[in-house]
C-alpha cells in the first residue's frame, strides 16, 4: 500500500491526544510561554497553566496514566517533527548528505550538546547510549588482574554486567557496596565509597542519580576524596542528565555517560560520552581510529552508518530544553514527585525508598508493607489504569514512579487515592 508522508504522519500520531501540528509548533509554543513572563523556577512549578500548555506538546497515551517516564522519555511534538523531517530530506540523497553534509552537521550539533551540557565540544561523543558511553570506557582504559573497580548494589545492572565482563576477562576484582537509601549528610556518602577503596583500587563508578530510587548522589564530593587517592571516576549520568541542571565539567568524573533519550527527550539511540580532556589518551577506542592523535576525542567515532536523523533531531530536542527552561524543568520535576510523595507518606504501611529534599527530584520509589513490589504495579494498572514499574532487588523493594513535564496533578492526586486503596487493603 503506497503511504504519502501526509498521510505517515496521520499515522504516526494515531492514538496521541496531540495531533502533529507543523513546524511551526516551536515557535506557537514559544509566544505561549512568554505569555507567562519570566516566571522563575520555584515560581513556575505550581502553575498548572504554564504546564498545560507544555503538555500539550506531548503524546499523552488515551487508556492509562504513564507514571514510567524513566525507561525513556516520549519526543514532544516539535522534536518528532523535526525527526520525520530530517530522515524524509536525508532519504532523498542518502549518500550525498553522508559523505558532503554529515561530518558539518556533526560538529555543529556536538556543540550545542557541549555547550547544554556544560563542557568542551572537544570532549565528547555523541553515542546510541548510556550503556554504549559507559561501555567504551569499561572496556577501553587499561586494568590490569588485581585492580579493583568499585561501584554499588544500586548501579544500573548493564553496568554491574560490563565490570563482571571485565573481571572474567582481565581478571578485575569488582568491589560492589551497599549505599544507605536515606543518608543523612554528604559525608556519610563520601566515607561510605572511602571505606571500600584500597591502594589496588583504580576505578570508582558512580551513579549520578540512583535509577531506582531516584537519589541523587554528591557526585563531585565523592570524586574528590576518590582523585586524592589516584583513583578515576566513572559517572553514570543517565538519569540526571537535562534533569537536574549541573555542568558535566564541575562535576568533575573522569568519564561520564548519558542517555539523551531519557531526559532530554530526543529520538531513540542518541547518548553522550564525555572525556576530561587530558584522560582521553587513557581510553583506547575499539573501532579505531589509529588515525586520530590518541588524545583526540574523535578517534571514537568511527561507528559506521548509523541514523543521522537522530542526531541532528539532537539540536532539535535542545531548543525544546531550552524553551522550557532547564531549572523550570527541575523544579517541576521535584514538584511533581514530592507533590505525590508528601500525600503517600502519610498512609498507614506505605514507606518511601526515596530521600527527602534535593536529594531527589523527579523519580521516587514507594512500597507498601506487607506487599510484593509487584504485586503492587499490576494492581496499579490492572485496578487503577496506572502505569508505574516494580523493583524487587536486595537494596530496594518498591515501586518506582516517575512523572514528566506532562504530568498533571489531578493524575497523581489519583496515585494517592489509589495507593491509599491497595494499601488498606
Ligand atoms: C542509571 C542508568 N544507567 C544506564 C541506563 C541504560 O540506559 P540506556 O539503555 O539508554 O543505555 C539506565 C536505563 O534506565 C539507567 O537508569
Amino acid at each position: 500500500m503506497h503511504t504519502t508522508r501526509r498521510s505517515f504522519l496521520r499515522t504516526a500520531a494515531a492514538g496521541a491526544v496531540v495531533p502533529i501540528l507543523g513546524p511551526r509548533l516551536l515557535d506557537g509554543l514559544e509566544r505561549r510561554l512568554e505569555a507567562f513572563g519570566g516566571l522563575s523556577a520555584d515560581g513556575a512549578a505550581a502553575q498548572e497553566d504554564y504546564w498545560r500548555e507544555v503538555r500539550r506538546m506531548f503524546p499523552i497515551p488515551a487508556d492509562y496514566i504513564n507514571l514510567e517516564n524513566g525507561y525513556s522519555s516520549p519526543q514532544p511534538a516539535p522534536t518528532y517533527e523535526a525527526f520525520l523531517r530530517h530522515e524524509a530530506s536525508i532519504n532523498g540523497g542518502l549518500s550525498f548528505y553522508m559523505r558532503r553534509k554529515k561530518a558539518d552537521d556533526l560538529v555543529a550539533v556536538k556543540k550545542q550538546l557541549a555547550e547544554l551540557a556544560g563542557c568542551p565540544a572537544d570532549e565528547i561523543v555523541i553515542t546510541r547510549n548510556t550503556t554504549e558511553s559507559m561501555g567504551t570506557v569499561i572496556h577501553g582504559v587499561d586494568l590490569a588482574p588485581g585492580d579493583e573497580a568499585v561501584m554499588c548494589n544500586q548501579d544500573y545492572g548493564s553496568m554491574l554486567e560490563q565490570f563482571r565482563q571485565q573481571s572474567r576477562r582481565r581478571g578485575l576484582t569488582c568491589v560492589e557496596i551497599a549505599i544507605p537509601l536515606h543518608p543523612r549528610t554528604d559525608e556519610e556518602m563520601v566515607d561510605t565509597y572511602a571505606r571500600a577503596m584500597t591502594s589496588r583500587t583504580k576505578i570508582l563508578l558512580l551513579s549520578h542519580m540512583v535509577n531506582i530510587t531516584g537519589q541523587i548522589l554528591p557526585v563531585r564530593k565523592i570524586a574528590d576524596m576518590a582523585h586524592a587517592r589516584g583513583v578515576s571516576v566513572l559517572v553514570d549520568a543517565a538519569h540526571s542528565f537535562a534533569h537536574i541542571v549541573f555542568g558535566v565539567a564541575d562535576l568533575d568524573g573522569d568519564y561520564l555517560g548519558a542517555s539523551l533519550h531519557k531526559w532530554l527527550s530526543t529520538p531513540l539511540g542518541a547518548g553522550i560520552l564525555h572525556i576530561k580532556k587530558d584522560r582521553i589518551r587513557t581510553v583506547w577506542p575499539l573501532l579505531g581510529d589509529t588515525a586520530m592523535p590518541a588524545d583526540d576525542i574523535r578517534k571514537f567515532e568511527r561507528i559506521g552508518t548509523h541514523p543521522s536523523w537522530t542526531v541532528l533531531a539532537i539540536a532539535d530536542a535542545i531548543r525544546f530544553q531550552k524553551l522550557v527552561g532547564p531549572e523550570r524543568k527541575e523544579a517541576r520535576l521535584r514538584y511533581l514527585q514530592q507533590y505525590w510523595t508528601d500525600r503517600v507518606r502519610e498512609i498507614a504501611k506505605v514507606y518511601l525508598n526515596t530521600p527527602t529534599g534535593s536529594r531527589a527530584c523527579g523519580i521516587a520509589n514507594f512500597g507498601i508493607t506487607g506487599q510484593r513490589p509487584g504485586a503492587i504495579a499490576e494492581a496499579l494498572f490492572d485496578r487503577f489504569k496506572i502505569y508505574t514499574v516494580a523493583i524487587d532487588t536486595v537494596p530496594v523493594k518498591g515501586v518506582r514512579v516517575t512523572p514528566h513535564l506532562y504530568t498533571t496533578t489531578g493524575e497523581l492526586d489519583a496515585l494517592v487515592r489509589a495507593v491509599g486503596e491497595l494499601a488498606r487493603a
